[in-house]
């Protein structure tokens, strides 16, 4: 497939049909002579605007499915159809475009870079996409006062509390106004307090219709999506929908 790098972006809320569309996912591991099956045949379709957990045990195969939903590694077998696109054979260099383009990623470690301001770590996905330099800068403020961070533009991830720098890594997730939010243990390293910080922030990024995936082992965490798949043995075991307060 070609990649028309000057077609209007897809953003949360401008295309039809669901975010995620993956049908019978394989992933086998080749190491030497051993195979392991990380995923053994995973259908999965996520809406736009849905506030998603994944949850399972270690081994389950969830770091697994996150990087295949992020576009950092492909299926064995399968198909997987982001935003309507099948990016199931792309290259590595179509996936590149795919992830700057489409997905925001708030690692477990932040992956903040010391040495530069609030504003110029959430600028780099805009560096990537060679968005002009005054753009880059209005849009990386806007996007921090989303966050409730219009005071700290200029602070290095140093100067600020853990909560306050996974909001700077939440906020170079939004940049560039990706279809999806892909978010991997983003609670994992942090207090009660920042947690609750980040999931205030994650609501109401929900409540503006982003899409939101969160892989979490923590179930008061995943608590706070609408929805729980559960994976086990590289396999969906449960997929439950919160309605009016209880799971589904
Ligand atoms: N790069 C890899 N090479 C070989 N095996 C892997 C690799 N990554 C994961 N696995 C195996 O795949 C299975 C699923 O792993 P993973 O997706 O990391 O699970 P989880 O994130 O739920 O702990 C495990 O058996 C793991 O050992
Ligand atoms: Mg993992």
């Amino acid at each position: 497939m070609t990649l028309d790098m000057t077609a209007p972006l897809p953003t949360a809320g401008d295309t039809a049909g669901p975010v995620i569309d993956i049908s019978e996912v394989r992933k086998v591991y080749k190491t030497g002579a051993l195979e392991v099956e990380a995923l053994r045949g995973i259908t999965l379709r996520i809406e736009q605007g849905e506030y998603v957990a994944i949850m399972g045990p270690s081994g389950s195969g969830k770091s697994t499915l996150m990087h295949i939903l992020g576009c950092l590694d492909v299926a064995t077998t399968g198909t997987y159809l982001l935003a309507g696109e099948d990016v199931s054979g792309l290259t590595e260099a179509e996936l590149a475009v795919i992830r700057n383009r489409r997905i925001g990623f708030v690692f477990q470690q932040f992956n903040l870079l010391p040495s530069l301001t609030a504003w110029r770590n959430v600028e780099l996905p805009l560096c990537y996409a060679g968005v002009a330099k005054a753009e880059r800068k209005q849009r990386a403020i806007e996007v921090l006062a989303r966050v409730g961070l219009g005071d700290r533009v200029e602070h290095k991830p140093t100067e600020l509390s853990g909560g306050q720098q996974s909001r700077v890594a939440l906020a170079r997730a939004l940049v560039n106004k990706p279809a999806l939010i892909l978010a991997d243990e983003p609670t994992g390293a942090l207090d009660s307090k920042s947690t609750a910080d980040v999931l205030s922030v994650f609501a109401d990024l929900h409540a503006a219709g982003h899409t939101i995936v969160l892989i979490t082992h923590e179930e008061d965490v995943a608590e706070h999506a609408e929805r729980t798949v559960r994976l086990h043995d590289g396999l969906i075991s449960s997929d439950a929908r919160r309605t009016g307060g209880v799971f589904a």
